[in-house]
């Protein structure tokens, strides 16, 4: 579980600084972005154990399903629907503690109980989401939106 995981570095924080690391070492000058976006999703699930991390892209006017790990995910979403397009349309990031509260959620999985998605922003314009979800309600705070963030704001660096 996630705590576990968690309680082996002493935080959440430090659990988010020791991957993200990993991850720009196991990066490293690769340059293609669905084989760093595979990895990138792979590190995450693996070291919190969410189930499922992945990437949608903007390509033409909806959000296509990119690399990810975990249950089959929805191929396309329109903008403004779910919390993926609704995160897209603002340009904001979105924390769901429980998806039966947000109002035109996209249930992928029935297991999907809570989910964050954070938007990957180059020059002023989304080209593509993080979308992480959780099998428990609340999993997600100000500590995962703080590092997933930083996270992006490097992913889209190196994109
Ligand atoms: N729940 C998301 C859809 C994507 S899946 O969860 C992988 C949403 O509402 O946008």
């Amino acid at each position: 579980m996630a705590e576990e995981i968690i309680q082996n570095f002493g935080s959440k924080e430090a659990a988010y600084s020791n991957i993200i690391l990993k991850i720009k070492a196991l990066i490293g000058n690769e340059k293609d972005p669905i084989a760093n976006l595979a990895n990138v999703s792979a590190a995450l699930k693996e070291a919190f154990n969410f189930l499922w991390v992945g990437f949608y892209f903007v390509k033409e006017n909806e959000l296509v399903l990119g690399p990810f790990q975990g249950p089959i995910a929805c191929t396309r979403i329109q903008k403004g629907h779910g919390v993926c397009g609704k995160s897209w349309e603002d340009s904001k990031l979105i924390i769901v503690e429980n998806i039966d509260e947000f109002s035109g959620h996209i249930a992928c999985s029935s297991a999907s109980k809570s989910e964050i998605v954070v938007p990957l922003i180059q020059d002023s314009k989304v080209i593509a989401v993080i979308d992480v979800d959780s099998n428990e309600i609340a999993t997600f705070d100000q500590v995962d939106a703080h590092y997933l963030n930083q996270l992006c704001e490097w992913l889209v660096t190196i994109m």
